[in-house]
């Protein structure tokens, strides 16, 4: 007997936590779980629609506490001392100011990578990396790359080009500027790629670009705007 009952009550308290959960098992399966499944679903459209509409709104207010204005560069100076096209070994050596302007008044700009490319006629000569730098609200930055020695160009058009631009008396030279910059509001800071763009057309010089420096000394006629253009990063 006391055997038995002290089996009894070891082995009594055992089941009947298990069968409430095999019920709540065996109710749960079909409808509920959908149920379950569908307001998850709708909570977490729910939640989106939150986010993005708050993201919107956040956007719209920094927008307007900060008007941001696009970032102006133009070709201040530039001069190409020596530019000689034999078979496609080019002989460069140009020398540019640009003059990046920050219009904004409450926005600063890290440069954090600025490299420049200068092409003729779609082949790539020059590459120049920049100095880095952090551009202050309502100012003007000259950065001032240069290019020289020699290489070869590709391209079938570029020896038909030379000679024709060497006969009508100047030379149009592209200068691509890639940077990587970041935004500095209060605070804030958003990343952005930006990619500068300038054309120049620049003067033969004298005596088939061989002279001394001196005699193509004023070479740079017009103040030219470059193309900006930009891909934001939000952060
Ligand atoms: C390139 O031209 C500039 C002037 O435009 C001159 O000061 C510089 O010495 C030249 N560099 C070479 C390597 O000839």
């Amino acid at each position: 007997m006391g055997k038995d009952e002290l089996h009894e009550v070891s082995v009594a308290p055992i089941p009947p936590p298990l069968l409430p959960m095999e019920k709540h098992f065996s109710t749960a399966d079909d409808t509920s779980a959908c149920h379950l499944f569908t307001s998850a679903v709708f909570s977490l459209i729910k939640l989106t629609i939150t986010v993005v509409l708050l993201l919107l709104i956040v956007i719209t207010v920094l927008f307007f506490a900060f008007h941001p204005k696009e970032l102006q560069a133009y070709v201040e100076d530039a001069a190409l001392s020596q530019f000689d096209l034999d078979g496609n070994l080019l002989r460069y050596n140009l020398t540019l100011a640009i003059a990046v302007r920050n219009p904004n008044n409450k926005l600063g700009v890290y440069y954090d990578s600025v490299e420049a490319r200068a092409l003729y006629d779609g082949s790539r000569f020059g590459f120049a990396v920049l100095p880095i730098f952090f551009q202050e609200e309502e100012s003007t930055a000259i950065i001032k790359p240069d290019f020289n020695g020699f290489g070869s160009l590709t391209g079938d058009s570029v020896a038909a080009t030379y000679e024709s631009e060497k006969e009508r008396g100047f030379y149009t030279i592209e200068v691509v500027f890639h940077a990587r910059i970041r935004v500095k509001a209060g605070a804030l800071k958003m990343r952005v790629k930006k990619q500068v763009d300038c054309r120049v057309k620049l003067p033969v010089a004298a005596g088939g670009g061989e002279s001394p420096a001196a005699a193509v000394a004023p070479v740079f006629l017009q103040r030219t705007e470059c193309d900006v253009s930009y891909t934001w990063f939000l952060f």
